[in-house]
């Protein structure tokens, strides 16, 4: 959970998918959603997409209890960035080696909201120019250990501008602040050529706080709110199986 001075409104939920029987995800997924990932050759790919189908309408229904998982409907815009149909309530999604994450909120003024997880332990940075600008690279060059941070930074704040990376990365210019009491690390803008009101974007970035040796992701999270960028938020990440369905 992402709490805020003025309210928890963003929800982030995270599973490894090792733990999931995928057979017992039918009751959050629908036929069309199963076949979709059973076209993906490798099974760790087929969990992944299934995990990650149950995980949103199971998040969803946990923000909209009113909603049962299986009735959400979805839409995607041109770019890709999934939508959700008839309910007042926005999600963003990322899957990376074996893990799905999500973030949720409904409230309005948080819906520019994006996610983004890497396994730091295979994590292999792009290190190239039109992914980081000359100043980050510049401090990767000081601290490689920041690239999965910085770079799932960067992800999540071009999902959350619903563009992923049809744009260029290094248009935009982070920095991640030291780690804060909650193990956050805040981000801060260089530059953006993207948005006139860099300002007013949340930007955070972390380990992801479990107790499995397994799992050691970088995760982070952009929400475009004024009032966050401004407080002291945190982020708490909720862990685990799904509950009863
Ligand atoms: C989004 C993107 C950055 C993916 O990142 P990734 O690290 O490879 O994968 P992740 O698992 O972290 O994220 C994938 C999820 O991001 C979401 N996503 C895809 N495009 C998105 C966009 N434009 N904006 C916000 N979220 C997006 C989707 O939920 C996707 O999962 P799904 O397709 O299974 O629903 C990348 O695919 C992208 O930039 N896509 C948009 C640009 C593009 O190529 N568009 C082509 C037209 S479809």
């Amino acid at each position: 959970m992402l709490e805020t001075e003025h309210e928890s409104s963003l929800r982030v939920f995270a599973v490894d998918c090792d733990l999931i029987d995928t057979s017992e995800l039918d009751a959050l997924t629908d036929p069309s959603e199963r076949a979709a990932a059973a076209r993906y050759s490798l099974l760790e790919h087929r969990r992944e997409v299934l995990v990650s189908r149950a995980l949103v309408r199971w998040a969803l229904s946990h923000v909209q209890p009113e909603v049962l998982p299986r009735s959400w409907a979805f839409s995607r815009t041109d770019a890709g960035r999934p939508l959700v149909v008839g309910h007042d309530v926005w999600f963003s999604l990322s899957r990376g080696r074996g893990f799905v994450a999500c973030v949720v909120t409904s409230d309005a003024t948080h819906s520019a909201l994006g996610i983004d997880v890497e396994p730091l332990e295979t994590f292999s940075s792009p290190s190239t120019s039109a992914v980081f600008s000359a100043a980050e690279r510049q401090r990767l060059e000081r601290h490689p250990e920041d690239a999965a941070f910085l770079w799932t930074l960067k992800e999540a704040y071009l999902k959350a501008r619903g563009e992923g990376i049809s744009v260029k990365p290094a248009r935009v210019s982070l920095k991640l602040a030291a780690r804060g009491a909650e193990g956050i690390r805040r981000g801060a803008f260089d530059y953006d050529n993207l948005d006139q009101d860099a300002a007013s974007w949340w930007l955070g970035s972390g380990s992801l706080p479990t107790g499995s040796p397994s799992i050691t992701h970088a995760l982070s999270v952009a929400v475009k709110c004024e009032r966050c960028a401004h407080s002291g938020a945190r982020i708490v990440v909720e862990t685990g199986l799904f509950p009863s369905v």
